[in-house]
């Protein structure tokens, strides 16, 4: 059995095990804790694409009510990993069958008792949830058990549910509330194997009468509601069956066959595991950190289309249509948010929630003042919309699916492009456009002009998007027609003209493409040295008084990106050179790095630097640990940028192939 395992308890680790013990299923996550853990330990059932704001605070996904809250005593002693009756610990994330099991043994008085219990997110149903605690002791003991629906929910920016209630009927409890923003209706309803006595508050109780070596098994069905959903009941085996027979098909399909290496074979299949629980059931996309919790507000962002895609539309490619058609759903608010800054096209939101822009004007606290530091993330990473035209393109590319392209696909990519367009500004004394103002990937230099990758990623946009408009027109007149009645009057010629001229940076004598205007000319040092600058270990290196600011070290891959995205418009040579001057100045602050690095040395034969970066990325929620704030802001959860960067590089680059019936 291919499984994570974990020994021993250490209380310092609940945050992280809640990230790396996470099951899912594209619609619901739940987070690796224990039965008896509550809000405190940030038990979280994330609910993906259902936003709430609270007055004065961020807008950030649901968190669900917890069917899954369990306290078993005995004689008073809760049988808590916690408590020193505890005798040995174990968890267990069975990555093949997508369950999560623990097993904690316990010395109270005399008496030797295995708590065991695992829990599923059914593959087979989307709203559903299951789990089953198995209770043994080797002397007759009489226990107490306070079980139910724990209304208590970890937030970062609640509480999210207004009205909350609760009620119920023998053995089937139910919780619900409304969102506080939208009055949207949530209820968790629940079937317990045993009927719960003075329920109160979403918690009952009783009492369990074991003999020496019997088990007491409690098995909990729980359905998240959202809307008016009605629930329907299921039998654990049943579902425990539906949800295997489905996992074990997805995990198998999906494996990589790592020829032999047992680490890589782990760590890709640890971060395929994490893919497959993302994988989307509706018409939604994927949160930058999955379904781990609320960090960056459970907001969609350019890592889904760069770095998540590619999995999908290779190995689910329904959930890769889905993705596509978030983006062209929200396509009116993209061009309300280009409208909202004067331009014309789409302006996709930097943080995207269906469609609006939850990144704050203010996305960082300073950690000495503690006052807001303003950063333009969301008014100037303006490449967000060239990736969201990249992926389309790719989607389209691979499937040929001439509908999607007609049905929003090419409004999008046209309209991302034109977006640039009225963005660029056209400098008359060098008879070119250019970019200004803008962030790249690299989020440490913030409103810098000509950003390679940016001026680069539109340029392809805008070029590939008026061949495609080419193809179409000959192919599909009217209905070619009808897509341009949606765009501004001349878009074609005005695109054209503007590829014709705008500025694209080149590489200098040795290969290297300056990241933006006047970047060689910023302080020479490395990211050591940058980091022995730091005054606080949480201290943002980025925005206007940051120690990466004035410096040459970046936050993350930023040209490399586009060599990887784009790897045939460049030489080798000059994907070599870029790789080698930018890795010394590269901090990896974000989790999309290290496995844009490994793609790229993939590229320029770099084999065992590519392995290297692999492992550090599909690794990233094993090791756990991790930036976890950025300056007083939250950012701790799973990294599933990191996990399809490292199935990138791993297929594209290293070579490992899927290969179904892997045992
Ligand atoms: C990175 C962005 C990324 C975001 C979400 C930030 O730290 O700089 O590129 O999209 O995290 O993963």
């Amino acid at each position: 059995m291919r499984a994570l395992k974990e020994k021993g308890f250490s209380a310092d680790k609940i945050v992280e095990n809640g990230n790396k013990f996470l099951i899912g299923n594209g619609y619901l996550g739940y987070r690796g804790t224990l039965d008896e853990f509550t809000a405190k330990e940030c038990v979280g059932l994330n609910i993906a694409g259902l936003y709430d704001g609270v007055k004065g605070k961020w807008r950030e996904t649901v968190n669900a009510f917890n069917p899954f809250f369990c306290v078993i005593s005995l004689c008073g002693v809760p049988l808590d990993v916690r408590r020193k009756e505890t005798f040995s610990h174990e968890a267990e994330l069975d990555l093949e069958r997508g369950v999560f099991r623990r097993e904690t043994k316990f010395l109270v008085g005399k008496a030797h008792i295995t708590l065991f219990s695992e829990r599923f997110v059914s593959a087979a149903e989307p709203d559903l949830l299951c789990s089953r605690i198995r209770l043994t002791s080797d002397m007759d003991a009489t226990f107490s058990v306070k079980a139910g629906i724990d209304p208590e929910i970890w937030d970062l920016n609640g509480p999210h549910f207004s009205h909350v209630e609760s009620a119920c009927h023998g053995g089937r409890a139910e919780v619900k509330g409304e969102t506080q923003e939208l009055h949207i209706p949530v209820r968790v309803v629940c079937d317990f194997s045993e009927p719960l006595q003075n329920f109160q508050g979403g918690l009952g109780e009783f009492s369990v009468r074991l003999k020496a070596g019997e088990t007491f098994t409690l098995d909990r069905v729980a359905r998240v509601l959202v809307g008016k959903k009605h629930f329907s009941g299921r039998d654990y085996e049943g579902a425990y069956e539906a949800h295997v027979r489905e996992w074990e098909r997805l995990f198998l399909l999906a494996r990589l066959d790592a020829k032999g290496d047992d680490r890589a074979q782990f760590a890709l299949d640890y971060s395929i595991y994490h893919l497959l629980i993302l994988a989307p059931k509706g018409r939604y996309s994927i949160a930058a950190r999955g379904l781990s919790g609320q960090t960056y507000k459970g907001a969609v962002f350019w890592d889904t289309e760069i770095f998540l895609l590619p999995f999908y539309m290779e190995v689910l490619p329904a959930c890769a249509k889905r993705l596509i058609e978030y983006r062209i759903d929200t396509l009116p608010a993209a061009r309300e948010k280009a409208k909202s800054y004067g331009y014309g096209g789409a302006f996709y939101a930097w943080e995207s929630q269906n469609g609006f822009d939850a990144c704050s004007d203010f996305n960082v606290t300073d950690v000495f003042t503690h006052r807001p530091v303003r950063t333009y993330f969301k008014d100037k990473q303006i490449h967000i919309s060239a990736d969201v035209a990249y992926a389309i393109l790719r989607y389209f590319e691979r499937t040929k699916d001439d509908d999607l392209m007609l049905e929003g696909g090419l409004e999008t990519i046209l309209s991302c492009a034109e977006f640039a367009r009225t963005y660029s500004y056209y400098n008359h004394i060098k008879g070119r456009y250019e970019l200004l103002d803008v962030i790249g990937p690299d989020e440490y230099h913030e409103r810098v002009n000509n950003n390679a990758y940016t001026n680069y990623m539109f340029y392809f946009t805008a070029k590939e998007g008026l061949a495609l408009a080419e193809e179409f027109a000959k192919k599909y007149p009217a209905r070619f027609k009808e897509v341009l009645c949606h765009l501004p009057e001349g878009i074609l010629q005005n695109l054209k003209e503007w590829t014709e001229k705008l500025y694209l940076l080149k590489p200098n004598a040795e290969g290297v493409i300056e990241q933006f205007d006047g970047y060689f000319r910023l302080e020479d040092v490395r990211v050591e040295e940058v980091r022995s600058r730091l005054r606080h270990p949480n201290e943002y290196w980025g925005g206007s008084g940051g120690v990466a600011t004035a410096t040459r070290v970046i936050k993350q891959a930023d040209l490399i990106t586009l060599f990887n995205l784009y790897p045939d418009r460049f030489s080798e040579e000059v994907r070599r050179a870029n790789y080698d001057f930018y890795l010394p100045y590269t901090e990896h602050g974000s989790s999309l790095s290290r496995c844009s690095y490994a793609i790229a040395a993939c590229g320029i034969g770099r084999r065992e630097e590519a392995y290297t970066a692999l492992l550090e990325s599909a690794e990233i929620d094993l090791r756990g640990g991790g930036k976890q704030w950025a300056g007083e802001i939250y950012i701790g959860g799973t990294h599933p940028a990191a996990s399809g960067g490292a199935w990138i590089a791993a297929t594209r680059g290293l070579g490992f192939e899927r290969k179904g019936d892997l045992k």
